[in-house]
Protein backbone atom coordinates (compact mmCIF):
# COMPACT_ATOMS: atom_id res chain seq x y z
CA UNK A 1 0.00 0.00 0.00
CA UNK A 2 1.15 3.93 -0.52
CA UNK A 3 0.38 6.73 0.14
CA UNK A 4 -0.69 8.46 -2.87
CA UNK A 5 -1.87 11.96 -4.21
CA UNK A 6 -4.39 12.32 -6.44
CA UNK A 7 -5.53 15.74 -8.69
CA UNK A 8 -9.52 16.46 -8.43
CA UNK A 9 -11.32 19.18 -9.99
CA UNK A 10 -15.15 20.18 -9.05
CA UNK A 11 -15.95 20.64 -12.36
CA UNK A 12 -18.26 23.89 -13.68
CA UNK A 13 -21.17 22.08 -13.03
CA UNK A 14 -20.92 21.21 -9.56
CA UNK A 15 -19.43 24.81 -9.02
CA UNK A 16 -22.52 26.26 -10.30
CA UNK A 17 -24.68 23.93 -8.88
CA UNK A 18 -23.41 25.10 -5.32
CA UNK A 19 -22.08 21.61 -4.69
CA UNK A 20 -18.02 22.31 -3.79
CA UNK A 21 -19.48 22.02 -0.23
CA UNK A 22 -20.66 19.16 -0.45
CA UNK A 23 -18.04 17.31 -2.62
CA UNK A 24 -14.90 18.56 0.10
CA UNK A 25 -17.16 17.03 2.51
CA UNK A 26 -17.30 13.67 0.82
CA UNK A 27 -13.22 13.95 0.72
CA UNK A 28 -13.01 15.07 4.41
CA UNK A 29 -15.87 12.61 5.81
CA UNK A 30 -13.83 9.80 3.50
CA UNK A 31 -10.62 10.65 5.92
CA UNK A 32 -8.88 12.00 3.00
CA UNK A 33 -6.71 15.00 3.21
CA UNK A 34 -7.02 18.16 0.79
CA UNK A 35 -2.86 19.51 0.60
CA UNK A 36 -3.80 21.96 -1.91
CA UNK A 37 -6.78 23.60 -3.15
CA UNK A 38 -7.79 26.89 -5.19
CA UNK A 39 -10.87 28.14 -8.07
CA UNK A 40 -9.67 28.47 -11.63
CA UNK A 41 -10.89 28.96 -15.03
CA UNK A 42 -9.62 26.39 -17.46
CA UNK A 43 -8.81 27.47 -20.82
CA UNK A 44 -8.99 25.85 -24.13
CA UNK A 45 -5.67 25.44 -23.84
CA UNK A 46 -5.59 23.87 -20.43
CA UNK A 47 -8.41 21.97 -21.59
CA UNK A 48 -6.96 20.23 -24.36
CA UNK A 49 -3.54 18.93 -22.30
CA UNK A 50 -5.48 17.83 -19.12
CA UNK A 51 -8.06 15.84 -21.59
CA UNK A 52 -4.92 15.10 -24.48
CA UNK A 53 -6.62 11.55 -24.56
CA UNK A 54 -9.99 12.35 -25.51
CA UNK A 55 -8.89 15.23 -28.25
CA UNK A 56 -9.89 13.42 -31.75
CA UNK A 57 -12.87 11.79 -30.12
CA UNK A 58 -16.17 12.79 -31.59
CA UNK A 59 -17.24 14.25 -27.98
CA UNK A 60 -14.56 16.74 -27.30
CA UNK A 61 -15.87 19.29 -29.03
CA UNK A 62 -18.24 19.46 -26.26
CA UNK A 63 -16.53 18.31 -23.52
CA UNK A 64 -13.99 21.24 -23.93
CA UNK A 65 -17.09 23.51 -24.04
CA UNK A 66 -18.12 22.38 -20.67
CA UNK A 67 -15.00 22.18 -18.83
CA UNK A 68 -14.26 25.60 -19.89
CA UNK A 69 -17.67 27.21 -18.95
CA UNK A 70 -17.63 28.67 -15.85
CA UNK A 71 -15.11 28.15 -12.77
CA UNK A 72 -13.30 24.72 -11.17
CA UNK A 73 -12.00 23.96 -8.05
CA UNK A 74 -8.94 22.35 -8.37
CA UNK A 75 -7.76 19.88 -5.03
CA UNK A 76 -4.69 17.67 -4.48
CA UNK A 77 -6.32 14.81 -1.98
CA UNK A 78 -3.96 12.47 0.00
CA UNK A 79 -4.23 9.42 1.56
CA UNK A 80 -3.31 5.49 1.31
CA UNK A 81 -4.04 4.59 -2.18
CA UNK A 82 -6.09 8.04 -2.67
CA UNK A 83 -6.10 7.72 -6.46
CA UNK A 84 -8.27 4.29 -6.49
CA UNK A 85 -10.09 5.87 -3.38
CA UNK A 86 -11.47 8.89 -4.87
CA UNK A 87 -12.28 6.97 -8.01
CA UNK A 88 -14.73 4.95 -6.00
CA UNK A 89 -15.92 8.03 -4.21
CA UNK A 90 -16.48 9.66 -7.37
CA UNK A 91 -18.58 6.31 -9.09
CA UNK A 92 -18.24 5.96 -12.74
CA UNK A 93 -17.98 8.44 -15.66
CA UNK A 94 -21.47 8.30 -16.12
CA UNK A 95 -23.83 9.49 -13.40
CA UNK A 96 -26.53 7.87 -14.86
CA UNK A 97 -24.84 4.50 -14.22
CA UNK A 98 -23.19 5.61 -10.76
CA UNK A 99 -24.43 3.74 -7.75
CA UNK A 100 -26.14 5.54 -5.21
CA UNK A 101 -23.47 6.49 -2.40
CA UNK A 102 -20.97 7.57 -4.43
CA UNK A 103 -20.79 11.23 -5.68
CA UNK A 104 -21.53 11.22 -9.05
CA UNK A 105 -24.49 8.52 -8.28
CA UNK A 106 -25.75 10.91 -5.96
CA UNK A 107 -25.85 14.23 -7.42
CA UNK A 108 -25.93 13.72 -11.26
CA UNK A 109 -27.60 11.96 -14.15
CA UNK A 110 -24.97 12.81 -17.45
CA UNK A 111 -22.00 11.02 -19.32
CA UNK A 112 -20.76 14.59 -19.14
CA UNK A 113 -21.99 16.78 -16.65
CA UNK A 114 -20.93 14.22 -13.78
CA UNK A 115 -19.33 16.89 -11.48
CA UNK A 116 -15.93 15.48 -10.57
CA UNK A 117 -12.78 14.61 -11.99
CA UNK A 118 -9.95 12.19 -10.29
CA UNK A 119 -6.58 11.46 -11.96
CA UNK A 120 -6.87 8.00 -13.06
CA UNK A 121 -3.54 6.39 -12.22
CA UNK A 122 -0.58 7.14 -11.00
CA UNK A 123 1.20 9.10 -13.95
CA UNK A 124 -1.77 10.59 -14.91
CA UNK A 125 -1.87 12.09 -11.27
CA UNK A 126 1.57 13.38 -11.33
CA UNK A 127 1.10 15.24 -14.35
CA UNK A 128 -1.80 16.72 -13.30
CA UNK A 129 -0.51 17.84 -10.25
CA UNK A 130 2.36 19.71 -12.31
CA UNK A 131 0.21 21.18 -14.73
CA UNK A 132 -2.44 22.68 -11.95
CA UNK A 133 -0.45 23.63 -9.05
CA UNK A 134 3.77 25.13 -8.11
CA UNK A 135 5.32 22.69 -5.77
CA UNK A 136 4.95 26.00 -3.06
CA UNK A 137 0.98 26.07 -3.62
CA UNK A 138 0.51 22.31 -2.13
CA UNK A 139 1.01 22.00 1.85
CA UNK A 140 2.07 18.62 4.18
CA UNK A 141 -0.94 16.73 5.09
CA UNK A 142 -2.10 18.04 9.01
CA UNK A 143 -1.01 14.66 11.13
CA UNK A 144 -2.55 15.02 14.41
CA UNK A 145 -5.20 12.37 13.30
CA UNK A 146 -3.42 10.30 11.17
CA UNK A 147 -3.12 8.03 13.99
CA UNK A 148 -6.98 6.98 14.11
CA UNK A 149 -7.30 7.32 10.48
CA UNK A 150 -4.88 4.55 9.03
CA UNK A 151 -2.46 1.90 9.99
CA UNK A 152 1.42 3.17 9.13
CA UNK A 153 1.78 0.12 7.70
CA UNK A 154 -0.70 1.86 5.43
CA UNK A 155 0.92 4.44 4.47
P1 LIG B 1 -12.63 12.53 -15.80
O1 LIG B 1 -11.41 12.28 -16.67
O2 LIG B 1 -13.31 13.85 -16.08
O3 LIG B 1 -12.33 12.30 -14.36
O4 LIG B 1 -13.74 11.43 -16.12
P2 LIG B 1 -13.51 9.87 -16.34
O5 LIG B 1 -12.06 9.51 -16.19
O6 LIG B 1 -14.51 9.18 -15.47
O7 LIG B 1 -13.97 9.72 -17.84
P3 LIG B 1 -13.13 9.90 -19.18
O8 LIG B 1 -13.36 8.70 -20.02
O9 LIG B 1 -11.71 10.31 -18.90
O10 LIG B 1 -13.88 11.11 -19.87
C1 LIG B 1 -13.57 12.45 -19.55
C2 LIG B 1 -14.85 13.27 -19.49
O11 LIG B 1 -15.37 13.41 -20.81
C3 LIG B 1 -16.79 13.39 -20.75
N1 LIG B 1 -17.23 12.28 -21.58
N2 LIG B 1 -18.14 12.41 -22.49
N3 LIG B 1 -19.96 11.82 -24.62
C4 LIG B 1 -19.15 10.88 -24.19
O12 LIG B 1 -19.13 9.76 -24.67
C5 LIG B 1 -18.25 11.20 -23.07
N4 LIG B 1 -17.42 10.34 -22.53
C6 LIG B 1 -16.77 11.04 -21.58
C7 LIG B 1 -17.17 13.27 -19.27
O13 LIG B 1 -17.33 14.59 -18.72
C8 LIG B 1 -15.96 12.61 -18.69
O14 LIG B 1 -15.87 12.86 -17.31
MG1 LIG C 1 -10.53 10.51 -17.20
Amino acid sequence: MALERTLILAKPDAVQRRLIGRIVSRIEDKGLSIVGMKMLQVTPDLSRQHYAEHVSKSFYPELEAFITSGPVVAMVVEGPEAITVMRTLMGKTNARESAPGTIRGDLGASRQMNLIHGSDGPDAAKNEIATYFKENELVSAPGILTSVLWAKEEE
